[in-house]
């Protein structure tokens, strides 16, 4: 229906009128920040490929924690970088594992910042994989269920050092419910689970790989991760997790999949989260640093259009920025 008297510019005329009618906004209260503690590092690694982000001790950790919670941060997502590696993943699950150390000493140190955990195994087997693999001669398998044991033992041992959310994102199918149950058998049923329910096989996570040291040796993530051209795939692995259990979901990466984002919000109607992965953040710096792009402005514009189709919460590496320019 065509109005020629409508005139819908009368409506952004001002910096008030636009915000009167504004209908989304940005809250520093829903974004997740992504943290990289190492068993390695003394102080703070500098990430080539990540600019602003940093590999992180310790003692780090617990500084950079702080500083969080003084912008206003509420909850950060940790990712380990163990000394060892070995084919059954056995740092992922161990007590005196980097990132149960980690989740002690930041619930010492900000009792209340939500601490989400990944539940993986790519940074600690040998070989980069997210799982158990099985090789014989040139060929290898990444097998399920021996994956899910592990998984479950890395979720408890998470839950049991105090995490408050437990974030699988390794694909094995069952590993939800899987989770679920083992958590609820130990008395861990405050603890919420928030599902990488579709993550797709993506080019987009190559920082990441360098940040988190988890770069596959051999092969490749796409008999776990899925296929980018399926969209309806993305929605039958997102009911599963939804059966079996999930609290909340995340779609990664971000930009390329806003899709995604809008059909398993609409849908499922939990709580969302979009991943903003590393490869997004590694082009604006990139551009920003060259001088082809303005990379607030871009930021600002990104965010908006993840909270327009969808996402509840944003797990970004410009958690720290939109803190601040949130606040001005
Ligand atoms: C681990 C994991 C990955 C990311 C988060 N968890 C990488 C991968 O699948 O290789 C990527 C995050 C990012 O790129 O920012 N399974």
């Amino acid at each position: 229906m065509l109005h020629l008297t409508s005139r819908p510019r009368r409506l952004r005329s001002t910096d008030k009128m636009r915000h009167l009618v504004q209908e989304i906004r940005l809250d520093v209260r829903q974004l997740i920040y992504p943290l990289f503690v190492s068993e390695k590092v003394s102080g703070r690694a500098e990430i080539p490929s990540m600019p602003g982000m940093a590999q992180l001790s310790l003692s780090s950790l617990e500084e950079e924690c702080q500083s969080l919670a003084q912008l206003g941060l509420s909850a950060v997502l940790l990712f380990g970088i163990p000394a060892q590696k070995n084919e059954s993943a056995s740092q992922a699950y161990a007590e005196d594992g980097i990132v149960q150390h980690a989740i002690r000493a930041i619930k010492l140190a900000v009792p209340d910042l939500i601490v989400i955990t990944d539940v993986c195994l790519c940074e600690y087997t040998s070989h980069g994989h997210c799982g158990v693999v099985v090789q014989e001669g040139n060929r290898y398998d990444v097998l399920n269920d021996a994956s899910v044991e592990l998984l479950v033992k890395t979720a408890i041992s998470q839950a049991a050092a105090g995490a408050d959310i437990v974030a699988p994102s390794d694909m094995m199918d069952g590993r939800v419910g899987a989770i679920r149950t083992a958590l609820d058998a130990q008395g861990y049923t405050n603890v919420a689970l928030m599902s990488y329910a579709s993550k797709f096989c993506s080019a987009f996570y190559g920082p990441f790989r360098d940040a988190a040291e988890s770069a596959p040796r051999f092969g490749d993530r796409r008999t776990y991760q899925m296929d980018p051209a399926n969209a309806l795939e993305a929605l039958r692995e997102v009911a599963l997790d939804v059966e079996e259990g999930a609290d909340l979901l995340i779609v990664k990466p971000g930009l390329p999949y806003l899709d995604i984002l809008w059909r398993v919000k609409e849908r499922f109607e939990l709580p969302t989260a979009v991943y903003n992965v590393s490869g997004e953040y590694a082009m604006i710096k990139a551009a920003a640093k060259l001088g082809w792009i303005e990379e607030k402005r871009a930021v600002m514009e990104m965010m908006t259009a993840f909270r327009r189709a969808g996402a509840d919460m944003i797990i970004t590496y410009w958690a720290k920025d939109l803190a601040v320019w949130l606040k001005s």
